[in-house]
């Protein structure tokens, strides 16, 4: 089929590719001049393993073209809304401006018969709110709402071999639409849901709320922990083990962040109140501090590691994205804490595989240092706050070598306190003894 993406962020870069690596004939839409430089030589703007093999495959095949101009959307059947939501400053509602141009922008491009296709996380109602304008300026038009659940890191296998495709139209013809899209997948078996806009929409955001919810009992657990000697980890495994908790999403450590988790469950709120239902989800205010104390604790455990004061003592941090495999430092509890033990005065080296460069632009006040090994030579304090499978497997021997002081401050629960003890390490870990 012939589709647009408009916006090519995390979201839209990925899909854009991933649908002309289905087969698909599709143009990549964003008003950033830079970035559709780099994705149409072939290039993502940003670190997601596998997206440069399919950007590359698909750029070259001709099957994938990338423009700033809205014009060049006019020719598809299909037009996937892939912009950003961000949280609003000054407000946990989700921001719409982009949403409302994209959407606006692409009204007088819009052939006879083509599908609007939005998969940006929203408000629920904005669907509804979209449609009745389209209703009204472009009724030879329709809307679809098909969420998206792709995991930074792993979005090219989420994107072409997604858990459950849900789609929210208002008629048998854009599931059909839809369908015909997907269809490898589908025919894969992957489930499908066909609802109306409202339950798409909140599907979403349901579904970071609850991931969002996991990750904040668990962290809950680790105060409880600390407060008792007993260990997080251990608790994590024994309750994963009932299938109908399971054990994905119960790490304990600095908590979560990145650029859906921490404002969704926000913007969710937002709205939650607006609808005057605020009560129902008043509970995802408890999970966003438990959360934020998590960073903080990890700060006190600094403060106290280093016998009551970091100031002028020298701080390897490692790690700065908001998870591993990613360049993304939105949101960031890694780079939250970097900044915070940075404004306690001590001396912050800050490293990470992907994640420096977007680090620097937002805190240049911090030192950045690309090699591992440099980070950590004379360091006073080691905190491990993103798990790259390099830090999980530094040798703490080889390490304590390079340090002035061996205490590693462990906040992802990634390394084995024994063998780090054994090499003459002192260890911390979160809600661990
Ligand atoms: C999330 C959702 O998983 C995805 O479905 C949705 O489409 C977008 O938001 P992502 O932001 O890529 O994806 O990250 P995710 O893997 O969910 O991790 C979010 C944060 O939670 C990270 O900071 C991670 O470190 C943290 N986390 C995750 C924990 O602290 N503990 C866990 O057990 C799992």
């Amino acid at each position: 089929m012939k589709i647009s993406v408009i916006g090519c962020g995390y979201l839209g870069a990925v899909h854009a590719s991933a649908m002309a690596e289905l087969g698909h004939e599709v143009i990549g839409i964003d008003v950033d001049e830079r970035k559709i430089g780099e994705l149409a030589a072939g290039r993502p703007p940003f670190f997601e393993p596998g997206l440069p093999e399919i950007l590359t495959s698909a750029t070259a095949s001709g099957r994938l073209r990338f423009s700033t101009d809205m014009a060049d959307a006019a020719g598809a059947e299909v037009h996937f809304l892939a912009v950003g939501t961000p949280q609003t400053a000054g407000s946990h509602a989700a921001d719409l401006r982009f949403v409302d141009a994209a959407f606006e922008g692409l009204i007088p491009h819009l052939a006879d018969g083509a599908l609007v296709v939005g998969k940006s996380t929203v408000p629920v109602g904005t669907a509804t709110r979209l449609a009745e304008r389209l209703a009204e300026v472009a009724p030879h038009a329709s809307l679809a709402w098909n969420p998206e659940f792709l995991r930074e890191g792993f979005a090219v296998k989420d994107t072409i071999e997604p858990d459950r495709l849900v789609y929210g139209v208002a008629d048998d013809a854009a599931a059909a639409t839809l369908d015909e899209i997907y269809r490898a997948a589908l025919d894969a078996g992957t489930p499908r849901i066909v609802t109306d806009y409202p339950t798409a929409e909140l599907v979403k955001v349901a579904a970071n709320a609850f991931l969002a919810t996991k990750i904040s009992f668990i962290n809950a657990m680790a105060e409880i922990a600390e407060a008792t000697g007993a260990d997080v980890t251990q608790l994590a495994d024994a309750i994963g083990h009932d299938a109908r908790i399971g054990r994905r999403f119960l790490n304990a450590g600095v908590g979560f962040g990145g650029g859906c988790l921490p404002k969704d469950i926000r913007a969710f709120s937002a709205r939650a109140e607006e609808l005057g239902r605020g009560d129902s989800v008043a509970f995802l205010k408890e999970v966003d501090s438990i959360n934020l104390r998590r960073r903080q604790r990890v700060v006190d455990l600094a403060v106290e590691a280093l016998g009551g004061s970091v100031n002028e003592r020298r701080v390897a941090v490692l790690g700065v994205t908001f998870k591993p495999d990613s360049d993304d430092v939105r949101d960031s509890p890694a780079l939250d804490v970097a900044v915070q033990l940075k404004g306690l005065g001590a001396e912050v080296v800050a490293t990470d595989p992907e994640g420096l460069e977007n680090a620097r632009l937002r805190h240049p006040q911090l030192a950045y240092e690309a090699s591992t090994t440099e980070a950590l030579r004379d360091a006073d304090l080691v905190v491990l706050v993103t798990e790259w499978s390099e830090y999980r497997g530094l040798d703490p021997a080889e390490v304590r070598d390079l340090v002035s002081n061996p205490t590693v401050i462990d906040g992802r629960n990634v390394l084995d306190p024994v063998s780090w003890r054994a090499a003459g390490w002192t260890y911390r870990g979160l809600g661990r003894p």
